[in-house]
C-alpha cells in the first residue's frame, strides 16, 4: 500500500473502510475512508489518523515515505475515533512527537486514551512553523464536535477540513476530477443532511472566513478530495446551510393495510398538481439516512402513520427522532393517516413537529378506509393550502 501524493511532499497516507455499512446507524453504502496526511518539512508532520483497525494500513503507507518513527508532529484536527484512532499505536512508534490539537481536543484525546502524550493545545489563529512552510490553525466548534477544528497550508493552499466537505465513499480515487462527481457530490450531499445539518448556524461562520482563504486543495478526511471542484462544494456548503429548499414536498408514511398509503398517494398528487417536484417514501422501504438526504432541499415534509396501541408506529417513531435530532429549519409540514377508534397518533406526531420548529399546515387523519370521495376530499383540502 502506498502514499499518494497531494502536492510536492504532501501525501495522504489514510485507511480504506471498503466494507463499512453502518457508521453508527448512518447507511455507508459506498463504505468511508479516513483520510490522513503526511507533510515532509523539516518538522514531519502527520495530519489526523484512521480508525484503529486500519493503522497498519496507514503506517505501510507512511513507511512508504519515511519511518512512522521520525514523525515530530500530529495534528489532531478532531477527538472522535475515526481520525484518533490510531493514535495508541502511533504514538509507541513516535512517543516524543507533539500532539497539536484544540484545547477542548486535549481534555477529549486524554478522556479517550488515558495517555500522558505531548499535547500542543492550539488557540484559533494560532500558526505552527514546520520549516519551509506554516500550519494555520482555525478552531471550528460543533463541526462536527465540540473540540472540531482545521488546518491550512497557506503556502500550498491546502486546507485540511476533517470531517467538513467529507462524504462516506470508498474508492481507489483520491481526487474528485477522477471519480464520477454526481456520486461525490451526492455523498456529499447525505453526509451533510445526516452529520453536518445540526451545525448549520456554525458552518455559515467557518464559511465566512474560508472563503477569504485562497485554496487550491480541500483535502478532507472522509472520501474524495477536493481540487477540482472547490467552488461548486463551497456553494453547495453555503446552501445547504442556509437550510435554502425548493419547491417540493417530500412524503414519508409507513402503513398497515394500505389506507394511510392511499392518503400518501393523494396528497402527493395534490403537489404534484401544485407544481411541485415530489418524493414518495415508504419506511417499509428506506433507510432513514437515505431518507435524510431527500430532507434537505424539501419546502414540505409531510408525515403520515396509522394508529398502533394509539400510538404512531414505531418506525415513525424512529425516523421522528432521527429528523428532530438533525434540525432542518424553515420547513412546513403536514400530518397525516388513518385510524380504528382513535387518531391520537396524530396529534403527537403534529405536537413533536410543531415543537421542533416546524409550520403544521394541516393534520389529515380517516377512519379505517379511504375510499375515491375521501380521497379526492383530501387532494382539494391539501391544494387549497398551497
Ligand atoms: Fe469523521 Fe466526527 O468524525
Amino acid at each position: 500500500m502506498k502514499a499518494v501524493e497531494v502536492k510536492e511532499g504532501i501525501y495522504w497516507v489514510g485507511g480504506i473502510d471498503w466494507n463499512l455499512r453502518s457508521f453508527h446507524g448512518y447507511l455507508t453504502q459506498r463504505g468511508s475512508t479516513y483520510n490522513s496526511y503526511l507533510i515532509i518539512d523539516e518538522k514531519i508532520t502527520l495530519v489526523d489518523t484512521v480508525k484503529s483497525y486500519l493503522t497498519s494500513e496507514m503506517l505501510e503507507r507512511i513507511r512508504s515515505i519515511i519511518d512512522p518513527s521520525k514523525i515530530d508532529y500530529i495534528v489532531c484536527n478532531h477527538v472522535e475515533m475515526d481520525h484518533s484512532g490510531a493514535l495508541p499505536e502511533l504514538m509507541k512508534l513516535a512517543p516524543k512527537a507533539a500532539i497539536f490539537c484544540s484545547p477542548k481536543g486535549e481534555i477529549g484525546l486524554r478522556e479517550h486514551y488515558k495517555a500522558d502524550w505531548n499535547f500542543k493545545p492550539m488557540e484559533s489563529g494560532t500558526i505552527l512553523n514546520l520549516g519551509k512552510r506554516t500550519l494555520h490553525f482555525i478552531l471550528t466548534p460543533m463541526v462536527h464536535w465540540p473540540d472540531n477544528m482545521v488546518v491550512y497550508l497557506p503556502e500550498e493552499k491546502i486546507l485540511f477540513s476533517n470531517d467538513s466537505f467529507g462524504q462516506h465513499l470508498a474508492s481507489s480515487e483520491r481526487f474528485d476530477d477522477e471519480y464520477p462527481l454526481d456520486i461525490t457530490m451526492l455523498e456529499a450531499r447525505k453526509y451533510y443532511a445526516n452529520i453536518v445539518l445540526p451545525y448549520s448556524k456554525q458552518v455559515q461562520k467557518i464559511l465566512v472566513g474560508i472563503n477569504d482563504m485562497d485554496i487550491d486543495i480541500i483535502a478532507d478526511s472522509h472520501g474524495i478530495i477536493w481540487r477540482k471542484h472547490v467552488k461548486e462544494i463551497l456553494s453547495s456548503y453555503a446552501s445547504w446551510a442556509s437550510n435554502e429548499t425548493r419547491k417540493k414536498a417530500l412524503i414519508v408514511y409507513d402503513t398497515m393495510w394500505h389506507s394511510t398509503e392511499t392518503m400518501a398517494l393523494a396528497i402527493q398528487d395534490a403537489f404534484e398538481q401544485k407544481g411541485y417536484v415530489t418524493s414518495l417514501v415508504s419506511l417499509q422501504h428506506n433507510h432513514i439516512s437515505d431518507i435524510m438526504t431527500e430532507v434537505i432541499d424539501a419546502e414540505f415534509i409531510c408525515l403520515g402513520s396509522p394508529t398502533l396501541n394509539g400510538r404512531m408506529l414505531p418506525s415513525m417513531s424512529a425516523f421522528l427522532t432521527y429528523l428532530l435530532g438533525l434540525a432542518p429549519r424553515n420547513r412546513k409540514s403536514i400530518i397525516f393517516g388513518s385510524y380504528g377508534w382513535g387518531p391520537k397518533q396524530i396529534e403527537e406526531m403534529a405536537k413533536m413537529m410543531s415543537e421542533a420548529g416546524f409550520e403544521v399546515l394541516a393534520t389529515e387523519k380517516h377512519k379505517y378506509v379511504p375510499g375515491p370521495n375521501d380521497l379526492e376530499t383530501l387532494r382539494q383540502r391539501i391544494k387549497a393550502l398551497l
